[in-house]
């Protein structure tokens, strides 16, 4: 099967090439490990090689992640958002919650974006998975979206919590016949307390921030990636100007 390269040096070398097309990974780890920055690597990397992606987000204004991005960053995600390759959307329904380089998408897509104003107003301030999944399948086809993040998986719940699991893998389902390689963030506030799409999802991607050999450091660990051979060690991640990048193997399992 052929593999999508990542475009993050160093990390599509332990996955066997990069990530399976069309499949579904969670990126976790604890707050400032880099899932985040991972992920608008895998879009921008993925944009620039004509690829579209698009960054839900579930929690915070868009604005503020391009903010953070580009100020940490040399990534050209406003020349990518201009040229219509990135999109960027929060679906909470405030203002500022489409972030595209096209007036005409930006209110194709936000028509849509008014059927979820009640959540927040009704203080139901979360999107079922169905939600999420009805607004994805009115935006990728015509946006021709190849490559997704949802952040995070904080703001994502079942109809109901007993059916939750069922749920989401109808969800996964789903995002296949779209033909779109997605990236969940999902929080992670206690070292390896799963969450059932942990268990789900065709991948696990591990950021870690620990202390090894009297230092800090932080690590990328592959737990899981289906239908390939992949380390499972903790290789060392590196913040760069061009983004992360992954260097040494720093704890073998
Ligand atoms: N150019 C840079 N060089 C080194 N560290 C950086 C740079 N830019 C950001 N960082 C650090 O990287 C961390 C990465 O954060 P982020 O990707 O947002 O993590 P998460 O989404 O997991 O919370 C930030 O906490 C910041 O301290
Ligand atoms: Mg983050």
């Amino acid at each position: 099967m052929s593999r999508l390269p990542t475009g993050v040096r160093g990390f599509d070398e332990i996955v066997g090439g990069g990530l399976m097309p069309g499949r579904v990974y969670i990126v976790t780890g604890p707050p400032g490990a880099g899932k985040t920055t991972f992920s608008v690597q895998f879009i921008v990397n993925g944009a620039l090689m004509g690829e579209n992606g698009l960054y839900l987000s579930l929690s915070e204004p868009v604005s503020n992640i391009i903010e953070d991005m580009t100020s940490s960053y040399k990534f050209p995600i406003k020349d990518l958002i201009s040229r219509n390759k990135l999109f960027f959307v929060d679906l909470a329904p405030y203002e500022e919650n489409v972030i595209c380089g096209d007036e005409k998408v930006k209110s194709y897509i936000e028509k849509f974006l008014t059927a979820y104003t009640h959540k927040i107003e009704s203080a139901e301030h979360y999107f079922t998975l169905t939600d999420v999944y009805h607004f994805l399948s009115k935006i990728l086809p015509p946006l021709k979206i190849k490559r997704l993040v949802i952040d995070s998986v904080m703001g994502l719940r079942g109809i109901s919590p007993e059916t939750y699991g069922k749920e989401f893998i109808k969800f996964m389902r789903g995002l296949k016949t779209f033909n779109v390689t997605t990236l969940i963030i999902s929080e992670m506030y206690e070292t390896l307390k799963y969450q059932p799409e942990h268990f789900m999802a065709h991948g696990l991607i591990v950021f870690h921030h620990f202390l090894h050999e009297g230092r800090m450091v932080r690590g990328v660990q592959v737990l899981k990636m289906r239908g390939t051979r992949h380390s499972e060690d903790i290789f060392e991640v590196v913040f760069t100007s061009s983004g992360l990048e992954v260097t040494k193997r720093v704890i073998q399992i």
